[in-house]
């Protein structure tokens, strides 16, 4: 009777490890970052969340742009301080639930739209150790400047290479760039193997200071990658996981017939 129950176990948990869950989140003002992202989300299987300023109607373009410029001077010149961040509706989100975020935006003078910001100052520190894709918007500036703010407001972030600059004139041919994209980065590998894990309350693994080892007994402990690769297994021993890159790993444990699995973030 326990037999069965314990091989029922494994086929419970097991599939549980192969699938990822992508966030995209976006920002968009004259909805061709919004275009882009229903375009993007026809492509992958993903949750989208919209970010939306507290304040209605204002118009961040009139008078050459003057309110997106004093939002973004406000920021700039006070980038720690919260308050520097416009007010944005409120968002539900649990970043734990995703291996993967991807974030869309436009450009306001060659800096990262700046109601975005406030998501990213809010949520960014959530953000560690996942994988993320920028996607930016603009009318004809280069984007790194975007890129620079998504890496100081996502500090622990694996910021997945290239990143995807739209110009507004190229919207509609939003699916073939975003198409050529998530080629380039691999976007399959990178999510179809192993990410989402429920976390085992009773899981007896313990990951302190580079070593990760198994509270009593046990027959194999495995460490995979998000691609699903086995980066380190052993059937005695604590492993020394110190060489390992950050990110986002897969522990299995293999104990008394019983098989676990538990999500890692490695900083
Ligand atoms: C406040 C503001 C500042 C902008 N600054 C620039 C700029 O410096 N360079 C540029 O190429 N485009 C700039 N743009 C244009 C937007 O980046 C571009 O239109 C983008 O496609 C807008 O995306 P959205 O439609 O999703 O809001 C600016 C737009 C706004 C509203």
């Amino acid at each position: 009777m326990s037999k069965k129950i314990v091989s029922l176990l494994a086929v419970i948990v097991l599939p549980m490890i192969m699938q990822a869950k992508t966030l995209v989140a976006y920002y968009s003002y004259t909805n061709n970052v919004e275009r882009i992202v229903n375009t993007l989300s026809t492509q992958i299987t993903c949750d989208v969340l919209e970010i939306e300023p507290a304040e209605k109607g204002l118009d961040y373009a009139a008078n050459n742009y003057a309110l997106g410029t004093q939002l973004l001077n406000a920021i700039r010149n006070n980038p720690n301080d919260a308050s520097s961040y416009p007010a944005i509706d409120p968002v539900e989100v649990n970043m734990d639930d995703y291996d993967m975020v991807v974030i869309a935006v436009p450009l306001w003078w060659s800096q990262m739209a700046a109601p975005f910001q406030t998501f990213l100052f809010r949520y960014g520190q959530q953000m560690a150790g996942k994988n993320i894709g920028v996607i930016v918007s603009s009318a004809s500036s280069g984007i790194s400047g975007v890129v620079s703010d998504a890496k100081r407001l996502i500090p622990e972030g694996n910021f997945i290479e290239p990143n995807l600059w739209i110009r507004s004139s190229q919207t509609s041919n939003a699916a073939s760039l975003i198409s050529t994209w998530l080629s380039d980065i691999h976007y399959n590998e990178l999510t179809s193997a192993i990410t989402s894990v429920e976390n085992d309350k009773d899981f007896d693994i313990i990951l302190s200071e580079g070593i990760l080892s198994v509270n009593g007994d046990f027959n194999n402990l495995a460490l995979y990658n998000l691609s699903g690769h086995t980066v380190l297994e052993t059937s005695d021993s604590p492993m020394d996981i110190s060489g390992l890159q950050n990110g986002i790993y897969i522990a299995r444990l293999e104990k008394g017939g019983q098989i676990k699995t538990e999500k890692m973030v490695i900083r």
